[in-house]
């Protein structure tokens, strides 16, 4: 069963952090309707050709994303439980002159809303920090399946949790599997701040130096093979899974590499573990 009580303090906690987020992040209605580019070369091959295509953009933050899919091209929902970054997408969408609608809505509530409606999309896409807010993977994945049309497609890209279980200072400290809740009492942090460029590519600005996030949050550890396994048991085809040795954008510790291309890795003279993984699964016809 998903875990709503702590998705409302998740809720809270993200509210908070989204503010200190968008403070970095210059300009971005004039970005985006610019033609500048938030997105990553490997959700862009994974997704493939978007015009006119029906996507869903669950945990779509402040939209910054969701509104590049649509100007590439695609009919834009995004869901997100945050007030704040709802709002924020709004405004974007007016402000770039770019459309898409965005919903507030606890993901399950919307997965479950959007079922009986028959309102399918070709495409549901998922990304980047959103897998660890989920306290019920099977249950997310159901609702994926029954949101896709036959023959669409789950399109997701993601920190690697086995990444995750690493704490500031790279020491195995948390659990890999089982989805079993992780408490974070300091909640979600400045973790923008502490990326800089690699995730403000608009252009980075000091905004809010002094952040303190005062909602705890909780996160659920789910293994690529816990995912794999509920995509599988959704009815999905799996067609590809792939792991990469950096991370876009996000900065996990201080001393990681900034690569070309907004991308951060593990210093030269360190081991490899995987920082992220993609995974396509289609709906039968
Ligand atoms: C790291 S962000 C994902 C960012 C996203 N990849 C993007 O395009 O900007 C995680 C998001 O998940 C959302 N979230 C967390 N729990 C949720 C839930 N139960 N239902 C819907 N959204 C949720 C948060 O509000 C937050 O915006």
């Amino acid at each position: 069963m998903p875990n709503r009580q702590l998705h409302e303090k998740n809720r809270k906690s993200w509210n908070s952090a989204t503010r200190a987020h968008n403070s970095h992040k210059r300009d971005q209605a004039g970005f985006l309707r610019g033609g500048g580019s938030v997105l990553f070369p490997e959700e862009l091959a994974l997704l493939g050709a978007l015009s006119e295509q029906k996507l869903v953009h669950l945990q779509c933050n402040s939209g910054q994303d969701s509104l590049e899919l649509a100007r590439r091209g695609a009919r834009v929902t995004g869901v997100d439980i945050s007030d704040e970054a709802v709002v924020f997408a709004q405004n974007l969408s007016r402000d770039s002159g770019i459309d898409a609608s965005f919903e507030r809505a606890d993901v399950y509530d919307w997965l479950a809303r959007s079922r009986p409606t028959e309102e399918c999309f070709d495409v549901v896409y998922c990304s980047y920090g959103a897998l660890c807010w989920l306290s019920d993977l099977p249950t997310w994945a159901r609702g994926v399946a029954d949101a896709l049309s036959a023959g669409g497609r789950l399109v997701l890209v993601e920190f690697h949790p086995v990444a995750m279980a690493f704490d500031d200072e790279r020491r195995l400290a948390h659990r890999y599997s089982g989805g079993k809740k992780l408490e974070w009492k300091e909640g979600v942090s400045d973790y923008v701040a502490e990326s800089g460029e690699g995730l403000a590519p608009m252009g980075f600005e000091p905004g809010d130096s002094r952040f303190e996030n005062g909602h705890a949050c909780y996160e659920f550890a789910w293994s690529v093979g816990e995912t794999v396994q509920a995509v599988l048991d959704a009815g999905l085809v799996l067609e590809a899974l792939r792991e990469y040795p950096y991370s876009n954008g996000c900065r996990f510790w201080s001393d990681m590499r900034l690569l070309d291309g907004r991308r951060y890795a593990l210093p030269d003279d360190s081991g490899e573990i995987p920082l992220m993984f993609s995974l396509v699964a289609r709906k039968p016809r």
